[in-house]
């Protein structure tokens, strides 16, 4: 990231679960956001010169033996600091002021009454106001030199500041949507209070980015697992744009893609397509379906699938020779979360396409790591990428060989793919997939009796799944239409031969997955 032009709000993140949507937040005022660790250095903080701090919830009390602290230095910095929630209440305890246990914890939707007209950080804010509270401890006495900006009936110091030094607290959680002039508050930190300009933009990020990439790889090369989906194509162009031929990208088409997803893919990146990069596909479906013939468990199936792609990557790797980079479609979400030593909600466990170690390179590059999909979309849409990629649904590294219940094969393959197809068209053709996190064909093994003009017939089920979630982690079945589902089932049963049945997955995860193995 460009920081020589930008300005920079650092998030310091004490680990709260919506640390990812402060550093939105700021972002979405234009000014460029980090979120590190609370244990960064005072050196390293300083080094990065931040018009501003802002120390994120947590889960911890203050007292608590292995609670993540910070120096009272952090605070002597003459950066304005913003504490949140636990943030806050490490802010008071820091400075002397009284965090105890509140009598009664707050959870949720709070009225907040502001106490001080004059406060900088809720400056224009309405004189009740609903916050999104979430608390076991409160701050029970300001530090002295603070003065006291908003309340609750059960909260004495819902807000406080010093405006002297430069320090801001908020028991409340101004990033979440429920906080109605949380977007508010935190403008007034930015912009008035740190000073920031606005000065970070998507299409800068897309720029800059090219430029340090050329900077940086020079005359090297670099090679790229393209697998379709918006953060490896994002990628790929982003490389592209930067060291043309010097990319090399391989396009490994196992044959569990979508319906027409392989051709797609290279009608974009292949040298019909607008970009000048060396495009492989490897077309190695008869490989894959060999080996999954007569294999039903799930899990040996997902083994066999990533362990036959690396395989392939690695031959079309070799044949390449040494290159210097590789290249990593990572996005920020997936940093923070190695990053908190959580487990990675969808790329550890599952993707395929994770990192090859084997591959001889110098270093990875990861130019997305510091984005959101939506930004990522974004930059997506900036460097030209057609619109069908950009606003692809995630898709798992195993494809469908996860969407078609027990053995694999060709014929099931095609099945699922052109019921799939009928589906998502016309789900978007109802306007339907707007509030939707995935939905997709699967294929049952379940077959049963049908009557098709006269003639009985025993075929399989297509299960249709939608589904409505932000993380992957949980998510809820959608209550679509019944007439696009009357409309999909039709379709579905006349134009896919071996089909008679459509059933709808109304199950939610837990106890289901999203996808079916
Ligand atoms: P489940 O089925 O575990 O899926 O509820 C959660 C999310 O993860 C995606 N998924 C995968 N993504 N490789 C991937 O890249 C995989 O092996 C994989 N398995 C599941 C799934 O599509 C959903 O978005």
């Amino acid at each position: 990231m460009n920081k020589e032009s930008n300005e920079m709000i650092l998030v310091l993140d004490f680990g709260g679960q919506y640390n990812q949507l402060i550093a939105r937040r700021v972002r979405e005022c234009n000014v460029y956001c980090e979120v590190n660790p609370h244990t960064l250095s005072i050196e390293k903080i300083k080094e990065m010169q931040p018009k501003g701090i802002i120390f994120t919830g947590g889960p911890n009390s203050v007292y608590g033996k292995d609670s993540a602290r910070c120096s009272v230095e952090l605070l002597q910095l003459g950066i304005p600091v913003l504490g949140i929630c636990y943030g806050s209440q490490l802010m008071a305890y820091i400075l002397d002021g009284k965090v105890t246990t509140a009598p009664v914890s707050e959870y949720g939707k709070t009225e907040v009454t502001i106490k001080d007209k004059e406060s900088q950080l809720l400056a224009g804010v309405s004189d009740k106001t609903i916050c999104w509270m979430s608390h076991t401890d409160y701050i029970e006495t300001a530090p002295s030199g603070f003065t006291v900006t908003a309340a609750t009936p059960v909260c004495p110091v819902a807000a406080m500041e010093n405006e002297a030094k430069k320090l801001y607290a908020v028991q409340f959680h101004p990033e979440v949507m429920h906080t109605v002039e949380g977007m508010k508050m935190l403008h007034n930190f930015v912009f008035n209070i740190c000073k920031c300009t606005g000065d970070w933009k998507m299409d800068s990020f897309v720029e800059s980015t090219i430029k340090k990439l050329r900077q940086k790889i020079g005359n090297g090369k670099a090679l790229c697992a393209l697998s379709g989906g918006v953060d490896s194509s994002v990628a790929a162009v982003l490389l592209s744009k930067a060291i043309g031929k010097q990319l090399t990208c391989v396009f490994v088409d196992h044959g569990l893609l979508r319906k027409n997803e392989g051709d797609e893919v290279e009608a974009v990146f292949g040298p019909q397509g607008p970009y000048d990069l060396n495009f492989i596909r490897v077309n190695v479906k008869d490989r894959f379906y060999a080996k999954l013939k007569g294999v039903t468990e799930p899990e040996t199936k997902r083994k066999i699938i990533g362990e036959e792609f690396i395989r392939v990557f690695e031959e079309e790797a070799k044949k390449i020779g040494v290159v210097d980079y590789l290249v990593q479609g990572t996005i920020y979400p997936d940093v923070i979360e190695s990053g908190l030593g959580k487990s990675a909600v969808i790329k550890s466990h599952h993707n395929v396409g994770g990192l090859p170690d084997f591959v001889d390179f110098k270093e990875i590059v990861e130019p997305l790591r510091l984005l959101f999909k939506d930004e990522v979309r974004k930059a997506g849409r900036e460097l030209g990428i057609p619109e069908y990629l950009v606003n692809r649904q995630p898709f798992p590294g195993p494809g469908l060989g996860i969407r078609i219940i027990g053995e694999v094969t060709e014929e099931k393959v095609q099945l699922v793919q052109d019921a799939d197809a009928i589906y998502r068209e016309e789900i978007v053709k109802a306007g339907a997939d707007k509030n939707l996190g995935q939905y997709f064909a699967a294929l049952t093994n379940m077959r049963s009796v049908g009557v098709m003009g006269d003639d009985r017939t025993y075929d399989y089920a297509i299960a249709l799944r939608a589904v409505m979630t932000s993380d992957f982690m949980t998510a809820e079945s959608a209550n679509l239409p019944w007439e696009v589902l009357a409309t999909v089932t039709s379709r579905i049963v006349n134009e896919v031969k071996g089909v008679n049945r459509v059933l709808y997955d109304c199950t939610g995860k837990p106890p289901a997955t999203i996808e079916f193995e």
